[in-house]
């Protein structure tokens, strides 16, 4: 795997911004995957900053939804899909129609479920981009997930729960089903960028990084990926055993390396 280590958080968002304003410029018609979280903030304000500035658009590209919560009614400001129209989709020159999830208010969640990943499957995602929860989870996969599972209904833990109340009123109201691309899903992506910034990640960084892989770390799914790029800052950087050879790589990577 790639391991990027940015000096700061905002710096780690610039350099995941590059990788995606390098990709639509090469392909314009990309499909690129959308995660929410604190964790991608720093991407998006980037990405609305350049849009802004008119040096990338996203007017031919599709965005695809990672995961979703089920029970909430659709005009929710903590479903997945407002979040991101808030965040990033309503501030950027994507047409609303290329914003994809699935479709939570179907009668049988697994019928939106099939639907989803055959929709995703049709086009494949370009880029991926992750943030990883506390117990390693990428999307909803928590813990225990099948390495080839595809987008399914999933149960949160109570960990997950209790991490994610800050979105709502109070811990009870967060849901208890969400629907989430499985990590075969996502390992299909053409790429995948994690992004992970903080002290708190940066256990969570070492096992998925360092750690062996396994569905007891969703995370470490990502050393299965032929192309997976992980982009942190120098807090969540702080348990690597590596760390001084990602950064040597980083420093000295060849000319034709900075361009893709
Ligand atoms: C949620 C999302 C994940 C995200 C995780 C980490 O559970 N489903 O996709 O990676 O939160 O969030 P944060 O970046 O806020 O730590």
């Amino acid at each position: 795997m790639e391991v990027i280590i940015a000096a700061n958080a905002n710096d780690a968002g610039v350099v995941v911004a590059d990788l995606i304003e390098r990709l639509l410029h090469d392909k314009p018609t990309a499909a690129i995957g959308l995660a929410t979280g604190s964790s991608p903030l720093v991407v998006y304000a980037e990405l609305i900053r350049r849009c802004a500035a008119g040096q990338l658009s996203f007017s031919e590209a599709t965005a695809f939804i990672l995961d979703e919560y089920l029970g909430l009614t659709t005009d929710h400001a903590a479903t997945y899909r407002e979040f991101l129209r808030r965040e990033l989709t309503g501030r950027i020159d994507l047409e609303p129609e290329r914003l994809l999830g699935p479709d939570t208010a179907a009668e049988d969640p697994r019928d939106a479920c099939a639907a989803y990943e055959q929709r995703i499957a049709s086009q494949g995602i370009d880029l991926q981009l992750l943030g990883v929860g506390t117990d390693g989870h990428i999307g909803f996969n928590e813990p225990t997930s099948s390495l080839s599972s595809r987008t399914r209904v999933k149960t949160l833990t109570r960990q997950t729960r209790t991490d994610n109340a800050r979105f709502f009123d109070s811990l009870a109201q967060v849901p208890h089903h969400v629907v989430t691309q499985g990590i075969g899903t996502i390992l299909d992506a053409r790429r995948l960028v994690l992004i992970a910034c903080g002290p708190s990640k940066a256990e969570a960084v070492a096992r998925a990084t360092e750690g062996p892989v396994s569905a007891m770390f969703p995370a470490s799914a990502l050393q299965l990926h032929e192309r997976a790029t992980i982009v942190i800052d120098e807090e969540a950087a702080a348990l690597l055993q590596l760390a001084d050879y990602h950064r040597d790589v980083y420093a000295n990577r060849p000319e034709w390396q900075r361009r893709g």
